[in-house]
């Protein structure tokens, strides 16, 4: 597997991905793909930065992260369905760990209670539950 730093110009790409994200983390987020494309483009122009994921010259995934003050924060970390359960998100995590968070003290993310694979997943590759994050309908 090698790892492809984003260009801006993989927005598009990464926001189909994220599309995918969404509905197999079992997220409500109701945005469509040229939403999550502007939104994409957003956040790569700013503090946000992307890394593609790619065996034998194809996508299979992809991680969202940014620097913050001692940890960095992965926003999204995506593998796609047909390359799952194959030793691959393990892989790309390690690769990142080696190559792009090597100055890190920490590394943080959120996860959705209900994503047990992802749960599964984060707590394999070494994560242990931190913070938990509340919420209520306003009325
Ligand atoms: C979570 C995800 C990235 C895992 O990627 P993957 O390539 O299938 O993971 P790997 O094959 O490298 O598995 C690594 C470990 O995670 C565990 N794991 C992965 N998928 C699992 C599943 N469906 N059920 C139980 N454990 C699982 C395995 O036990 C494995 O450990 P092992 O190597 O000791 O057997 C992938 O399922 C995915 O993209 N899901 C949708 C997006 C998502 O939920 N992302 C995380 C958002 S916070």
């Amino acid at each position: 597997m090698k790892i492809v730093k984003a260009k801006l110009a993989d927005s598009q790409n990464i926001a189909e991905m994220n599309f995918r994200l969404i509905r197999d983390e079992g997220h409500r987020n109701p945005m469509n793909q040229a939403q999550l494309t502007r939104r994409m483009k957003g956040w790569l122009k700013g503090d946000y930065r992307a890394c593609l994921f790619q065996e034998q010259g194809k996508i299979i995934g992809y991680c969202l992260y940014r620097h913050d003050e001692g940890f960095a924060y992965i926003r999204h970390f995506f593998i796609e369905r047909a390359y799952r359960k194959q030793g691959q998100g393990r892989k790309a995590f390690k690769l990142l760990l080696k190559d792009v968070w090597k100055g890190t003290g920490f590394l943080r993310l959120d996860v959705l209670l209900g994503n047990k694979t992802g749960i599964k997943f984060w707590k394999k590759v070494g994560f242990k539950e931190y913070s938990l994050t509340m919420e209520r309908k306003k009325s």
